[in-house]
């Protein structure tokens, strides 16, 4: 199957999850009036990058939670999952920024007995994730997530690794004094059971359910695989991180597409 000239995994039973809600702060004062997943990354919101990135995974079916106050705004954007390549596209509705586990929560009964390919809507990577999600499907693990490095590993998940043997031993979410720099990026995959795994979440010191408290549940357990992100990657919740994902997306493309700069200057306007 392809789409824009490129290759896609012909998917099995795996449903999307990109989450959308949080207060997203790190950008400004932009963000009191507009929710940051509605930005623009290069040509267009940075949620389309992202509905691209699980049709590119071969998901056909995909929810994004939303914060309930923004509701309105993603009803108008995302009128046909077709034009995302999709066959069907739901909200859910989280009750507040009450992190990224409880938001994930909210898309129980949508994955229902299937796999998932969870997705932080302000992640952008340069390829594909097919790869990761067959590997994925073909594993025995309860979770994957995908790591790299990063220059500012004080503001990532970081991966430890044991020292005897390299097996992946903890994830630390901002260390201050980062063992690695290999940061775990938001692209997480995970077996229908991980809900029950929420369910056993206490809240953190910020009062919200962290997603690496959910990973090294699965970790403790000797359940979670990881593997590398190939191409580039950026959390555009950040200033220097929406820039870099915008020159990335314009000069190099996204989820293994062509460069946006040419597509823009090809259509003179709004390519899907
Ligand atoms: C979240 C995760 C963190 C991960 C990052 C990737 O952090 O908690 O582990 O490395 O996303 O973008 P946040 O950006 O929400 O602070």
């Amino acid at each position: 199957m392809t789409m824009n000239g490129r290759e896609m995994s012909s998917g099995g039973r795996l449903r999307g999850v990109v989450l959308a809600g949080g207060r997203g702060t790190r950008l400004g004062c932009i963000t009191r009036v507009a929710n940051k997943h509605l930005l623009p990354v290069y040509d267009r919101p940075m949620i389309f990058h992202g509905l691209e990135a699980m049709a590119c995974a071969g998901v056909r079916e995909v929810m994004v939670v939303v914060d309930r106050g923004d509701l309105d705004e993603y009803r108008r954007l995302l009128i046909d999952p077709l034009e995302h390549g999709l066959d069907r596209l739901e909200l859910g509705e989280q009750d507040g920024p009450k992190g990224i586990a409880d938001a994930l929560a909210v898309a129980e009964s949508f994955v229902g007995g299937n796999d998932a390919f969870v997705l932080l809507g302000d992640n952008l990577f340069g390829t594909s994730l097919a790869a990761a999600a067959q590997e994925f499907a073909g594993s025995r693990a309860t979770g994957m997530v995908m790591l790299t490095p990063v220059e500012n590993p004080r503001e990532f998940g970081i991966a430890r690794f044991s020292g005897s043997d390299g097996r992946l031993e903890e994830i630390i979410e901002k260390p201050e004094h980062p063992p690695t720099d290999l940061g775990v990026t938001g692209a997480y995959f995970y077996r229908p059971s991980v809900f029950d795994l929420i369910r056993g979440l206490s809240p953190s010191s910020r009062g919200e359910l962290e997603i690496t408290d959910l990973n090294n549940a699965i970790l403790s357990r000797g359940e979670l695989d990881w593997s590398d992100v190939e191409g580039w990657w950026a959390d555009a919740g950040t200033p220097d991180g929406l820039l870099r994902a915008s020159l990335n997306a314009a000069d190099r493309g996204v989820n293994g597409g062509p460069a946006r700069r040419s597509l823009v200057h090809e259509t003179g306007g709004d390519p899907y």
